[in-house]
């Protein structure tokens, strides 16, 4: 706790995210599956990349895994497998990382933006079918933060239309949704393992995950320069693998997956205490049919940017995902959603920050956090 006569020179700081507890309780592990993958001198499409596959798909309880070189290609080649083209139309949320937006965009294909779902931050079923036209080909829901959208009722309103449903599972590997995981829950669904990320890879890396065979077998190719089998190329492709070395750490990684789920869960029941005095600000909503994995710690703050310059001046890491929705950033200033089209999205970035979150994060740390944000509104 900080007490009146500690300096701020005096003080830890507490960062949004560190990384380095996790590789000094793991790092030997590390260190010997990145060693047996350089005695083995086989890099790309091995046994480690096979492996990981199975295992995350076991992971969603589904029958395939595709492993490719990031979560932005993995959304870019789930769009084309599920038959997105140039002209098509995809809706997606706005509340999100441009990720999202972009791989739209890479095929020619339009986005079209529905509004969230205020309570979880989440796209809204009711918003999404509000957007369909002739022209839809696909819906993206994104798992914001790690905390599925509400499948029931969006998948009805996909069955309805028949559109296929694309999970961004960037932010959600390991959470539930009436009892199922994230990334079985639509047609094909998309994870990135980018170094910050619940499971996170010492680079750039990122997987898919369908119960369809043909969706399975038409990405093998398309990330692997089209080619059915070798040098019988059938469509154009991209060169988007999973590499050994990425996939023996994830390896490593997932083994430690719940355990660290688990403390990311306590984390948030213990902010969930220290905050709940403080009306001013609200504490992430957790319907009870699922599960969250809180890859990010995320409060709505009255005053928020005032409330951000606090903590950091007092050397508490903060940071807000996402201060400007996708539809009010200049690369979409042509689709159409002018400020004040999308509302919810837009309230939500202007109100939320995502406070210190991983693992490793100490009772007392979280302690002197809620207390500072305590003194900020004057309690
Ligand atoms: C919601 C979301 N979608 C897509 C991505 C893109 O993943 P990557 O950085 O692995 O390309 C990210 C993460 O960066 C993300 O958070």
């Amino acid at each position: 706790m900080s007490s009146p006569k500690q300096s701020v020179q005096d003080l830890q700081p507490i960062p949004q995210m560190d990384l380095s507890g996790q590789y000094a309780a793991i790092g030997a592990e590390i260190r010997d599956a990145v060693t047996s993958v350089l005695a083995s001198q086989h890099f790309v499409l091995g046994k480690e990349g096979a492996a990981l596959e199975q295992e995350i798909a076991q992971l969603c309880r589904v029958r395939h895994g595709i492993g490719v070189a990031s979560g932005t290609d993995a959304l870019i080649l789930a769009l084309r497998a599920v038959g997105v083209k140039a002209g098509d139309e995809v809706i997606l949320p706005p509340f999100t990382f441009v990720a999202t937006g972009s791989a739209v965009s890479a095929l020619g294909a339009r986005p079209k933006f529905a509004d969230i779902d205020p309570a979880t931050f989440n796209i809204s079923a009711a918003q999404i079918e509000k957007r369909i036209t002739p022209h839809t080909r696909a819906i993206v829901v994104v798992h914001l933060y790690g905390l599925a959208a509400d499948m029931d009722s969006i998948r009805e309103v996909a069955a309805k239309h028949r559109l296929p449903i694309v999970e961004d599972n960037a932010q959600a590997i390991g959470a539930t949704y009436k009892g199922r995981s994230t990334g079985s829950l639509g047609d094909i669904a998309c994870f990135s393992f980018y170094p910050t990320k619940n499971l996170g890879a010492y680079g750039d890396a990122g997987m898919i995950t369908t119960d369809s065979p043909e969706l399975d077998a038409r990405l093998r190719t398309l990330r692997n320069h089209g080619q059915a089998s070798r040098y019988n190329s059938v469509e154009p492709g991209w060169n988007s693998r999973l590499d050994e070395i990425q996939a023996a750490i994830l390896r490593v990684k997932l083994r430690h997956l719940k355990e660290w789920e688990r403390r990311r869960r306590a984390h948030a029941a213990q902010y969930a205490r220290l905050l709940a005095g403080i009306a001013e600000v609200q504490p992430p909503q957790v319907p009870s049919t699922r599960q969250h994995v809180f890859h990010q710690y995320t409060i709505r703050a009255q005053r928020r940017d005032e409330l951000q310059k606090f903590l950091s001046d007092r050397k508490i890491g903060n940071a807000v995902y996402y201060p400007v929705p996708l539809h009010l950033q200049p690369i979409y200033a042509n689709e159409g959603c002018p400020a004040g089209s999308l509302p919810e999205s837009e309230k939500a970035a202007a109100e939320v920050v995502s406070l210190p979150m991983f693992p490793e994060l100490r009772v007392e740390q979280m302690e002197r956090i809620s207390s500072v944000i305590a003194e900020f509104y004057g309690k």
